[in-house]
């Protein structure tokens, strides 16, 4: 079996963060082959065009982190019906120089995590259509929309609903199957 390096993006920076929790989850039930990394977005300054001519060290290690993967894990929260802008900036940086795009042909996933009771639907599908234009092959489902974040897990950060952890499980199961599936031969 053949071990398959999953890149995590959380778009939240936030310490205490819901979405780095669901991340922490998902790497912690990860089945084999998947091997779940964080990739930090958190210190890319800001894309611009004219820095391309002498990239930043992090966007450097950021595209090659990207580029070694074999697939993407995003979890997003939702800011005003879309995705944070750090996670924009990311993706941005990652899908340039023209033509060099770390992104494509990648297998995704996306779980959207929100204290709302909408599960950041609205960002999931924002996220959903900026992959599709990155040619990154994005698993349908089973959906994975957590909402009302705030009252899943204990003191201890432990994910103690249950409804959402058989969720998360048959998230990470399948996605598993569609890396293999729709991952780079
Ligand atoms: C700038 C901003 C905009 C937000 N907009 C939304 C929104 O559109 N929909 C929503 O469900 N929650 C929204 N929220 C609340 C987030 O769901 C909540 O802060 C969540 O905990 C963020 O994820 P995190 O815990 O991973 O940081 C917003 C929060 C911020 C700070």
């Amino acid at each position: 079996m053949t071990t398959r390096h999953i890149a995590m993006i959380v778009g939240s920076l936030r310490k205490e963060s819901f979405n780095r929790k669901v991340a922490g989850v998902l790497a912690g039930m990860a089945p084999a082959p998947l091997k779940l990394s964080m990739v930090p977005i958190g210190d890319l300054p800001l894309f611009s065009e004219d820095l391309e001519a002498n990239p930043p060290a992090s966007w450097l290690a950021f595209r090659e982190a990207i580029a070694k993967s074999d697939g993407v894990l995003f979890c997003t929260p939702e800011y005003n019906r879309s995705i944070p802008g750090v996670l924009k900036n990311a993706i941005d940086i990652g899908s340039r120089p023209y033509g060099k795009s770390v992104w494509n042909g990648k297998p995704a996933g996306i779980v959207s995590v929100s204290i709302g009771p909408l599960g950041a639907f609205g960002a999931n599908h924002h996220l959903r259509q900026v992959l599709m234009y990155l040619n990154m092959p994005c698993m349908p489902g089973p959906e994975a929309y957590i909402g009302r974040a705030s009252t899943l897990f204990d003191a201890g950060a432990n994910l103690t609903d249950e409804a959402t952890k058989t969720l998360l499980g048959k998230f990470i199961e399948r996605y598993a199957a569609w890396v293999e599936a729709n991952g780079v031969k």
